[in-house]
């Protein structure tokens, strides 16, 4: 896009709602399997909720007690078996269960193990498939007590005819109490396919009608999401191929992309984005409100006094902005025309003044301006100073990772797929292009940069990029002048237009952290055995880290889209993730922990979620990197046009109240990263890609000192 001409996007997206409720089908198919043949064999009809052409879908049962068993028994001593009992597993490695399984036709198939186990830990066993292992060490948690049965599924492909499934101990605990084995159809993981081009029609001031051509999917489309960039506009139902925008803002232009997805949660690739952009109101906007006076300055804070405006239908809000960003919106008809502003940055100066919005959504032209500087300093910890623009000509950078000298840093582009290498003088020099990147015309591409602690040993960088295939997280060398020898450590990750995460970091514990996305597929959040939506924790050469809490790649749980990661003097780590259209998240990560999402988004009280130290509405955020200095979390946000600073509590789980620099002063903000051994901070722009509306090459990287 060329400078200067920097379109008026959508800053408040309004919460607009469709009618449709969501099918919920359960997506199961049936692949061919017999009919029981075993009088020990009952078939089970599963209740599944389908959308019109879906097939049906059924289970069989194969109870334990009739399998064929070794260094095992059958047992009765405990309540809540089905059958005629279940088998107790001599508490040895080895100790196995065989069932015989028929299929009518090869194909994929879901193994449901119910199983009890009140022993003190996990009882991991082997599954095997006519004698091959195709799930090691599966996972069988401890369940409340011996009367107390859970499932857990494994995935397989069986063949055409008899099938020997067989799940064998593979530690001296011996396998679980185990009553039943329920085999039924294979999850869908077929996502629908991308949806036709959107186009607006019917476009007025506050409203338009998209429409977009429809997608297919194996069972069934049950709905789309309408996205503005990466937040959800509107969702319609699966059988739409319209939807009607309501709530918009007069001459603003939408970026709107539409997504598919099935009963099973899948979502379809991005349709192409369309621009539309509302007419301008034939209302007359409000007057200009009166120029504020400011009144009790503090070291945060200030109160502000205008003069009301006028508007023929009515004014309903007033926003207080520094720039174009906002400071604070103040609601109500008519609203107040005073507000306390809150979270501003400490002996700092601030421009602000106040523009009205009416019934119609039209603005006012601002106000006059009043100028002030908050009073002096008292946080602990340090404050940021004035940011120096010390490298310019980027074009979305992205990561940044500190070389052991401390006086450097590669750094990402997210679209160019190339790196540099910065010195805190400010020289750039190129070093590669990472193979095999792909963008997502939205926020995938390459992404996250670490250089292993060790690099002087061993010359490895790490870094996070989408491929073809979906996220991957990969290795290569850097010999001092050059990025060469790419391996790939971890792929598989879905991707989408948005919600790739994308951020590195090496854990006191010499292991390897990455945030991942959910793809917009915010069931795979919830999902253990999914990469997406999770912090990962992974060893150097790609393999899950010993310790993880599900016994696979994944550290914690019901994440969004995180694309910041610190650890603190503790070395507890610190995680910020976007929100979808309400709260922004700040959590304190813990092993295992699930952070709630699609359930929660921000803090809720939901048993089992954990809330955020601290949430922001995502007008005022949308956060990125995160980086600790003394104690105090820095936050770039990029939506919100900001930095924040979250000090943390001492050594408590708590943080006190965050407050704000730099509002409207630079665009964007995507990463901000501690300089090594200075109380200093690197801060980027993204402003140079399709959202921030900037020639490429205008992005720039400040320095910045803590006082
Ligand atoms: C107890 C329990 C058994 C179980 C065993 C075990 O003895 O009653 O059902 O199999 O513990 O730890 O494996
Ligand atoms: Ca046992």
């Amino acid at each position: 896009m060329a400078a200067g001409a920097r379109p008026r996007h959508a800053r408040t997206a309004a919460a607009v709602r469709a009618g449709g409720a969501v099918l919920a089908a359960a997506g199961l198919v049936l692949g061919g399997l017999a009919a029981p043949s075993a009088t020990a064999v009952t078939a089970v009809t599963a209740v599944t909720a389908v959308t019109g052409s879906a097939p049906s879908a059924a289970s069989t049962d194969y109870q334990a007690e009739d399998a064929v068993l070794a260094q095992a028994k059958a047992a009765t001593n405990h309540s809540g078996y089905t059958g005629t009992g279940f088998v107790d597993y001599t508490n040895t490695t080895g100790s196995a269960v065989e069932f015989t399984v028929s299929a009518t036709a090869a194909g994929s198939a879901a193994l449901a193990f119910r199983y009890a186990n009140a022993g003190a830990a996990n009882r991991p066993m082997d599954i095997a498939v006519n004698g091959k292992v195709v799930a090691a060490a599966v996972t069988f948690p401890p369940t409340a007590d011996w009367d107390t049965w859970a499932e857990k599924t494994v995935g397989v492909d069986l063949a055409a005819g008899a099938n020997r499934i067989r799940a064998t101990a593979t530690t001296a605990d011996g396998g679980p109490n185990l009553d039943r084995l329920r085999v039924g159809a294979a999850a869908d993981t077929t996502p629908p396919s991308r949806p036709g081009a959107p186009s607006c029609s019917a476009v007025g001031p506050n409203g338009l009608t998209l429409g977009w051509g429809a997608a297919t999917d194996n069972v069934g489309v049950t709905a789309y999401d309408l996205y503005e960039h990466g937040n959800k506009l509107a969702e319609a139902p699966g059988t739409a191929t319209s939807q009607q925008l309501t709530g918009l803002s007069p001459a603003t232009t939408y970026n709107l992309t539409v997504i598919a997805r099935d009963g099973a949660g899948n979502a379809s690739p991005a349709s192409v984005a369309v621009d539309c952009t509302t007419t301008a109101s034939t209302d007359p906007p409000p007057s200009p409100p009166g120029t504020p006076t400011v009144s009790a300055v503090t070291a945060t804070g200030a109160t502000l006094t205008w003069g009301a405006a006028t508007d023929d239908k009515g004014v309903v809000a007033y926003e207080i902005r520094s720039g174009s960003a906002v400071v604070k919106t103040v609601t109500g008809t008519p609203p107040a025309a005073t507000a306390v502003v809150t979270g501003l940055a400490c002996d700092a100066p601030f421009t602000l003044s106040v523009v009205a919005r009416d019934t119609a959504g039209n603005y006012s032209a601002p106000s006059g301006a009043v100028s002030f500087t908050t009073g002096a300093c008292q946080a602990d910890g340090g404050v940021p100073g004035s940011p120096t623009s010390f490298s310019t000509g980027w074009t979305v950078p992205w990561g940044i990772g500190w070389l052991p000298d401390g006086s450097s840093a590669l750094v990402t582009e997210r679209d160019s797929f190339k790196v540099f290498r910065l010195t805190t003088g400010g020289t750039r020099t190129a070093v590669g292009t990472v193979p095999n990147a792909v963008t997502t015309d939205g926020e995938g591409g390459l992404l996250g940069i670490v250089v292993d602690p060790h690099w002087s040993a061993n010359h490895y960088v790490y870094l996070m990029h989408t491929a073809a295939e979906g996220n991957r997280i990969v290795r290569m060398t850097y010999d001092g002048s050059t990025l060469g020898g790419y391996k790939v450590l971890l792929q598989g990750i879905r991707k989408n237009r948005y919600h790739n995460g994308g951020r590195l970091a090496f854990g006191p514990d010499g292991y390897l952290y990455a945030s991942t996305g959910d793809a917009q597929t915010s069931s795979l959040a919830q999902d253990r055995n999914s990469l997406n939506g999770k912090i990962l924790r992974l060893t150097t050469d790609g393999k899950a880290a010993p310790g993880n809490p599900f016994g696979n790649y994944v550290y914690s749980y019901g994440h969004r889209n995180p694309q910041g990661l610190a650890f603190d003097r503790n070395g507890r780590l610190w995680e910020a993730e976007f929100g979808d259209s309400k709260r922004d998240e700040l959590n304190l990560v813990k092993p295992g922990a699930n952070y709630g999402w699609p359930t929660c988004e921000g803090p809720c009280s939901v048993a089992g979620m954990t809330n955020p130290k601290a949430s922001w509405p995502v007008d005022e955020a949308s956060p990125s990197g995160i980086a600790i200095v003394r104690n105090v979390v820095y936050m770039a946000a990029l939506r919100g046009e900001r930095m924040w600073r979250i000090p943390i509590d001492g050594n408590t789980e708590n943080v006190g109240t965050p407050t704000s620099y730099y509002v409207g002063a630079y665009g964007r903000l995507r990463t901000v990263s501690k300089v090594p051994g200075a109380d200093r901070l690197w801060l980027t722009t993204t402003n140079a890609d399709n959202k921030g509306g900037a020639a490429d090459g205008a992005d720039r990287i400040f320095s910045i000192s803590i006082g």
